[in-house]
C-alpha cells in the first residue's frame, strides 16, 4: 500500500501497479458492458496488457485479480483469490472447502500471514494470566494470532489493553457458532480484568441484506441480550449499535474518516472482492469495523488516550477487516490491533462450511427447544460412522469428520471424557446414535441455561450496557 495513492512520480511500486491494473481491468469490463467503440475498447485492452507486462517485470509474478502482490502491506485472501491454487474459501461472507475435515487452518495461517497459537503461547497465556487456559486454547479452537506476544509483553509491564469484538445483527436469533467468540472473550475479560467493547454492525446488515434500518436496529438490541447472557460484567463492557454510536460520538466518526482517507477503492476491491456495482455504503463500511480498534474511539472509557492496545477475538472470517486496519493504524498514529482467531463451528451437514444463520437447517439456534435440538442433531448432523452397526463395530467411526464429535470438542469441557468418547467412537464401541445422544444431552441444558439467563435480561439492563459511559477501570 502506498501513501501517495497513485499520484507520485518515479518508479511504481508493485502495489501501485497492482491498483492501476485492477482499475484498468474494471475499465475494460465497463467499456465492454457499455458496448463502447471498438477502438476505445482495443486501446484500453492494450494498456491493460502493457500494465500486466510491467507488473510481471517488477514482481516476478503474473497479475491475478483480487491477489495483491505477495509482499504488499495488506496481504489479501479476497474472494477472487480463492480457487487460484487453493480449494478453501474464507472471507466474511463465505466459508467453504471440499475437505470433510473442514478448512485447512495451517494453510490459512500461511495464506493470511498470521501466526499459529502454539504450545509456547498457550503456556505463556497461562503464566501471565495465572489461570488454566480455556479449553478453546487447549484444543486449538483458537488457533491463530497476530501480535499476542506483544500484548503479553506489555501486560507483564503493567501496560493494560482492551478487548473488542462484534456481531452483525442479521436476524433475531443467533446460532451456537456465534457464541464461540463471545464465550472466549468473556474468559479473557475475566482472567485479564480488562475493558471490552462490542460493536453491533446494524449498518452493515442494512447495507448487505434485504432488511430495513428499523429491523437491523431491533435485531441489534435483541442480539445484545444474547451477548449479555454470556455473562459479561456491565461495569467492564460497552455494547454499541453503529446506527446509534456513530452520531453520538464525534471521536468515533473522526477515526472512521481517518481510515477512509487511507484506504483506496482498489484496496478494498482487492481485500473484500467488491465490484463496481456494489453500493458505496459497502465500500466504505470496512472503516467502520476498523474504528473500534483504536482507543480514541471511546473517549468516555479511555479519555484522550490514543495508545491503548486493542485485542480482537473473532473467527478467522473477520480477519480481512483487521488486515486492513493493521495496515492503516501506524499511518494514522495508532497501535495495530492484535488478534486471536478461532476456527469455525461447522454446519450440521458437515465441516465443508460453517454454521450460518441464513441456512436454518445448518444451524442450532439459541432459541431452539430441546425437541428441535434433538431432531436437528438426529436428522442432520453428519456422521463419521459406518453404514451398518456390524461394520461400525468392526471398523469404528471417524471422529475427524463427525459433526457431533466436533461439536463436543467445542462444548464438552471435560478433557478426559472427550478423549474417552473419541477412543470409543474410533474403536467402534460407541455407535453414532449414542454419540448423538451425548451431544444432545450436552446441548439441551447448555441452551436451556442460556435461554434462562436471557429471560432475566430486561430492557433497562440492555440500555445500561449500551449507554456510552466510563467503565470501572483506571488505565
Ligand atoms: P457475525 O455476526 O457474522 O459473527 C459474529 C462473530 O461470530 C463469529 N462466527 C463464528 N465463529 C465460529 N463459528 C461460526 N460458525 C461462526 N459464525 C460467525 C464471527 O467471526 C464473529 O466473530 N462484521 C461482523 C461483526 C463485527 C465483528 C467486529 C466481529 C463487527 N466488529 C469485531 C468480530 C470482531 C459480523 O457480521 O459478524
Amino acid at each position: 500500500m502506498t501513501d501517495c495513492q497513485g499520484d507520485c512520480d518515479g518508479a511504481k511500486s508493485p502495489m501501485e501497479l497492482y491498483e492501476e491494473l485492477t482499475a484498468q481491468g474494471s475499465k475494460v469490463r465497463s467499456l465492454k458492458t457499455m458496448k463502447a467503440e471498438k477502438a476505445e475498447v482495443d486501446a484500453a485492452v492494450q494498456l491493460l496488457l502493457k500494465l500486466k507486462v510491467d507488473y510481471k517485470k517488477v514482481t516476478g509474478q503474473d497479475y491475478k485479480a483480487g491477489c495483491p502482490p505477495e509482499n504488499s502491506a495488506i496481504p489479501d485472501n479476497g474472494p477472487a483469490a480463492d480457487g487460484a491454487d487453493d480449494e478453501d474459501t474464507v472471507d466474511p461472507w463465505n466459508v467453504s472447502t471440499t475437505n470433510a475435515k473442514g478448512v485447512d487452518y495451517d494453510k490459512l495461517i500461511v495464506r493470511f500471514g498470521s501466526n499459529k497459537i502454539d504450545q509456547e503461547l498457550v503456556d505463556r497465556i497461562e503464566k501471565v494470566s495465572g489461570q488454566r487456559p480455556h479449553h478453546f486454547l487447549r484444543r486449538g479452537i483458537f488457533f491463530s494470532h497476530r501480535d499476542m506476544h506483544q500484548v503479553l509483553d506489555a501486560y507483564e509491564k503493567q501496560k493494560s489493553f482492551y478487548l473488542y469484538t462484534g456481531r452483525g445483527p442479521s436476524s433475531e436469533a443467533m446460532h451456537v457458532g456465534h457464541l464461540i467468540p463471545f464465550i472466549f472473550t468473556k474468559w479473557l475479560q475475566d482472567v485479564f480484568d480488562i475493558p471490552l467493547v462490542i460493536q453491533l454492525t446494524d449498518d452493515e446488515k442494512y447495507l448487505w441484506k434485504d432488511l430495513t434500518l428499523e429491523q437491523c436496529h431491533r435485531y441489534a438490541v435483541e442480539n445484545a441480550k444474547d451477548i449479555i447472557a454470556c455473562g459479561f460484567d456491565v461495569n467492564k463492557t460497552f455494547i454499541f449499535s453503529d446506527l446509534d454510536y456513530m452520531g453520538a460520538c464525534p471521536e468515533f466518526y473522526r477515526n472512521v474518516v481517518k481510515v477512509q482517507k487511507h484506504v483506496t477503492f482498489n484496496q478494498v476491491k482487492g481485500i473484500f472482492g467488491f465490484t463496481d456495482s456494489d453500493c458505496i455504503g459497502k465500500i466504505s463500511f470496512p472503516a467502520i469495523q476498523a474504528a473500534p480498534s483504536f482507543s480514541s474511539s471511546f473517549p468516555k472509557i479511555f479519555g484522550s488516550r490514543t495508545d491503548i492496545q486493542c485485542l480482537i477475538p473473532c473467527a478467522i472470517d473477520q480477519d480481512p477487516y483487521f488486515r486492513m486496519t493493521r495496515d492503516v493504524a501506524p499511518r494514522i498514529g495508532y497501535p495495530k490491533p492484535a488478534l486471536l482467531h478461532s476456527t469455525f463451528f461447522p454446519a450440521l451437514q458437515g465441516a465443508q462450511t460453517k454454521m450460518s444463520a441464513s441456512d436454518a437447517n445448518s444451524s442450532i439456534f439459541l432459541t431452539d427447544t430441546p425437541k428441535q435440538i434433538k431432531n436437528k442433531v438426529n436428522k442432520h448432523a453428519f456422521s463419521g460412522g459406518k453404514d451398518t452397526v456390524e461394520e461400525h463395530r468392526k471398523y469404528g467411526g471417524n471422529p475427524d469428520v463427525d459433526v457431533s464429535f466436533m461439536y463436543l470438542t467445542f462444548f464438552l469441557e471435560d478433557d478426559e471424557q472427550l478423549e474417552k468418547i473419541k477412543q470409543d467412537y474410533s474403536s467402534g464401541s460407541l455407535l453414532t446414535g449414542e454419540l448423538k445422544k451425548l451431544l444432545i444431552e450436552t446441548l439441551q441444558p447448555m441452551i436451556a441455561k442460556h435461554q434462562e439467563r436471557r429471560k432475566q435480561i430486561s430492557d433497562e439492563t440492555v440500555q445500561q450496557f449500551m449507554t456510552p459511559r466510563p467503565l470501572n477501570f483506571n488505565l
